[in-house]
């Protein structure tokens, strides 16, 4: 329980993610705001009230100031306070390449991705100063690390979350408050559907995943565990950071590997 009275927010809670993020901070006696632009918000603060948690459901578009600033005052109105921001919501925008994607394409995905972490940093990291200490987790993606991931808008808008983190834990130097960024590899969310029902469907789950050495895509719930380690007093002295949560996909170059417990050919 390691939420036990806290003040929550979570972004894109409504799908993947976000809502396995949600569940897991409300079962350890978190008080989420579940934010998110469509009525999964309300599913996903249906299911933590129903369990016997404390939840409110908010409908934003969290790459709008004004939402932001409307989500942190029904955070702080209904819990008493803010010490947990876990700015997750996202968007893939699509797989174009750098020549199909126009200026409207690449400014959304901008928006979503990018300023609406800043917004939650900038909004929220003055109501959790407040506190005495707290933390804020951004959601990027091993998109942001190298490309190979995303379309290029994307991977530009998860690079920019990724120095966020770093330059806002400096910028918040005295604050307690610590920023720190999970980078998810392939995952089965909302976002990826398309993904793995075709693999299902085509009997190619093997392939899935299949570049990283666990030879297999994440569920939510294992990206969910290292934004509320990092959210956690467990993560006391982790600040500036960005953790990738990928199966190991980002840790070599593209090479061919040995598998474990055969020998090289
Ligand atoms: N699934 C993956 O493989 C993967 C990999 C790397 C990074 N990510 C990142 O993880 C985060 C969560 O995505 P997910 O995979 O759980 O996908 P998802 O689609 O299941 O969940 C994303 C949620 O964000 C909400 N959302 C989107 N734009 C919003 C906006 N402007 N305002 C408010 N809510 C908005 C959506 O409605 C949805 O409920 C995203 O930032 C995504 O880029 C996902």
């Amino acid at each position: 329980m390691r939420f036990t009275d806290k003040s929550i927010i979570v972004t894109g809670a409504g799908s993947g993610i976000g809502r396995a993020a949600a569940l897991l901070f409300a079962s350890e006696g978190g008080r989420v705001v579940v934010a998110d632009k469509t009525e999964g918000a309300d599913e996903t603060a249906h299911l933590i009230t129903q369990a016997g948690g404390a939840a409110k459901a908010i409908r934003i578009d969290a790459g709008l100031e004004e939402d932001v600033i409307r989500t942190i005052a029904l955070a702080c109105d209904s819990f008493g306070g803010l010490d947990v921001m876990f700015a997750n919501a996202g968007i893939s925008g699509g797989m174009a390449n750098l020549f199909d994607t126009d200026v409207a394409l690449i400014t959304e995905v901008l928006r979503v991705n990018l300023i609406g972490p800043f917004l939650a940093i900038k909004h929220a990291a003055p109501r959790i100063a407040e506190r005495g200490k707290g933390a804020i987790v951004l959601t990027a993606s091993v998109a942001g690390i190298r490309s190979g991931a995303g379309s290029p808008a994307y991977s530009a808008s998860k690079a920019g979350v990724i120095n966020l983190a770093a330059v806002s834990a400096q910028q918040l130097t005295g604050s307690n408050v610590r920023v720190n960024a999970i980078c998810p590899g392939l995952t089965e969310t909302g976002m990826t559907k398309p993904v793995f029902d075709y693999a299902r469907e085509a009997n190619k789950m093997d392939r899935v995943g299949r570049l990283n050495p666990l030879h297999r895509g994440a569920q939510p719930e294992e990206l969910a565990k290292v934004a509320l380690f990092l959210a956690s007093e467990d993560a006391s002295y982790v600040n500036g950071q960005a953790i990738a949560v990928d199966g190991g996909l980002s840790s070599s170059h593209p090479v061919t590997r040995q598998e474990y417990g055969k020998t090289a050919a």
